[in-house]
């Protein structure tokens, strides 16, 4: 057993559990935040991404006790209160899920890419998201969410960027 010291969602957390918890089931399992998903466990669907340290990690692929010490943000800490991220509320108003499955880890993988001003042309943003999977969409709503998420973001620049990658 090992001890586990993360700030998850803006909270100390400190639990004790298995040396080989991955730091998806400490999430889920754990601390019961079960808004990451885990489709595959093998480091290909991307359901499973949260933000650690400020780089978009998939969970599955890291030891919990490996992220000890580190600060974790999942799908559930975006919101500001009952206000939603602008990433959660562009996939509301292009309608960028199905099932939804997929969401939690497109959101964060989309929140990870638009730290900063992106380039939003198709190839860009594909090339952005090839690690997250969808069964469901089609991609056409999430890249058109990506764009409309970087207009609430930035609103100053975006539509540039779209017009000259
Ligand atoms: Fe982690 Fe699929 S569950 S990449
Ligand atoms: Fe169903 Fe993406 S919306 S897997």
């Amino acid at each position: 057993m090992i001890d586990v010291e993360l700030r998850v969602n803006g909270r100390d957390v400190c639990e004790t559990v298995a040396d080989q918890t991955l730091l998806v089931e400490f999430l889920r399992q754990t601390l019961g935040l079960t808004g990451t998903h885990v489709g595959c466990d093998t480091s290909q669907c991307g359901a499973c991404t949260v933000r650690l340290d400020g780089l978009a990690v998939k969970s599955c692929t890291i030891l919990a006790a490996q992220a000890s010490g580190g600060e974790v943000t999942t799908v559930e800490g975006l919101a500001n209160g009952d206000t939603l991220h602008p990433v959660q509320q562009a996939f509301v108003q292009c309608h960028g899920l199905q099932c939804g499955f997929c969401t939690p880890g497109m959101i964060m993988a989309i929140d990870f890419y638009l730290r900063e001003p992106a380039a939003l042309d198709h190839d860009s943003i594909c090339h952005a998201l090839e690690g997250n999977i969808c069964r469901c969409t089609g991609y056409i709503n999430i890249i058109e969410a990506v764009r409309h998420a970087s207009r609430a973001l930035y609103p100053d620049d975006a539509a540039a960027r779209e017009e000259h990658p």
